[in-house]
């Protein structure tokens, strides 16, 4: 095991990882206690707040309407949250495409409001002005190319890309090209295997691969994809856990305990008996709870 795993994950970490040939493990990560279980695991590298919160969160059929606030309110949540695991939050649709300019104010949002570590913006050598302002400010740039999923209507849906020799030479193109500008990994999605196998090889930092197979030089799913939330999803999602039949059979049983009164027992109540002689001063303080002295509260756990 490696002894970096328990050092906070940062750009020159990923770099080394790739250096060293380890492989890097991310996953996304919308809210607190998700955050929170999947950091102290010690073991995913890197915590993605993804436009896919649009889909996952929000229950849209895409990512495009996800708007820069609710990028930020989940990146704060995130980064507020993650110990070990370096935050990257993703650059919404129409956040980073009309200009330079509006990238950089974006992207410095996400930092300064958000908390994150580094951005995340989908395309190649088209947004190259922006992502060469976005690192000249000192922030880092993670790229994605492939089945970028802001471009979903330009592609005609979900559809794998780099199929033919000519568009895998374009994609290695646009990796190096993003490179040059100086991103510090980046993301290949929907794409063969032999593709991703040939842009990894041509790169120095690494490669992040999502339906790409398995030259990356790390993976990334969405988390509430692999840990089974959804009984559907795309063919590269390998599911880990059946969490959907898990909540559903706990849901049950304690709807089945409601029904039949058997939950609460005494075990789950406060079975103190009530003061006739309590002070006047408590209600009142219990009226503008702000005033309450927190140990009012402690025997409710
Ligand atoms: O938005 C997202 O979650 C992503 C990953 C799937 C790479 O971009």
């Amino acid at each position: 095991m490696s002894t970096l795993n328990n050092s906070k994950v940062t750009v020159p970490w990923c770099l080394q990882a790739k250096a060293e040939n380890r492989k890097i493990v991310m996953l996304t990560a919308y809210d607190h206690l998700m955050t929170k279980i999947l950091d102290e695991t010690g073991q995913v590298d890197i915590l993605l707040v993804g436009d896919s919160l649009g889909m996952v969160i929000q229950g849209k059929n895409d990512t495009l309407s996800v708007t820069m606030d609710e990028s930020i309110y989940h990146t704060s949540i995130v980064a507020r949250t993650a110990k070990r695991a370096m935050v990257v939050a993703d650059m919404p649709f129409m956040s980073f495409q009309s200009t330079a300019y509006d990238a950089l104010k974006n992207a410095g949002r996400l930092i300064k409001e958000g908390g994150a570590h580094a951005i995340k913006l989908e395309g190649g050598k088209r947004v190259l002005n922006q992502v060469k302002a976005i690192v000249n400010a000192g922030i880092p740039v993670m790229g994605h190319l492939g089945l970028t999923p802001q471009s979903v209507h330009a592609f005609g849906g979900f559809k794998v890309q780099g199929k033919s020799e000519y568009a895998v030479q374009q994609l290695i193109s646009d990796a190096i090209a993003l490179e040059d500008a100086g991103v510090f990994s980046i993301v290949l999605e929907g794409i063969p295997t032999e593709a991703a196998r040939r842009i990894t090889e041509h790169l120095k930092v690494p490669t992040i691969g999502i339906g790409a197979g398995s030259y990356c030089d790390g993976q990334v799913l969405v988390t509430y994809d692999m840990l089974g939330y959804s009984d559907s999803g795309p063919r590269f999602v390998k599911k880990y856990s059946l969490i959907k039949s898990i909540i559903q059979d706990a849901v049950k049983k304690y709807a089945d305990e409601v029904i039949t009164g058997d939950f609460p027992t005494s075990e789950y109540a406060y079975n103190m008996k009530i003061e006739e002689n309590i002070s006047p001063d408590i209600h009142d303080n219990i009226k503008s709870y702000k005033q309450v002295d927190p140990e009012t509260f402690d025997d409710l756990f």
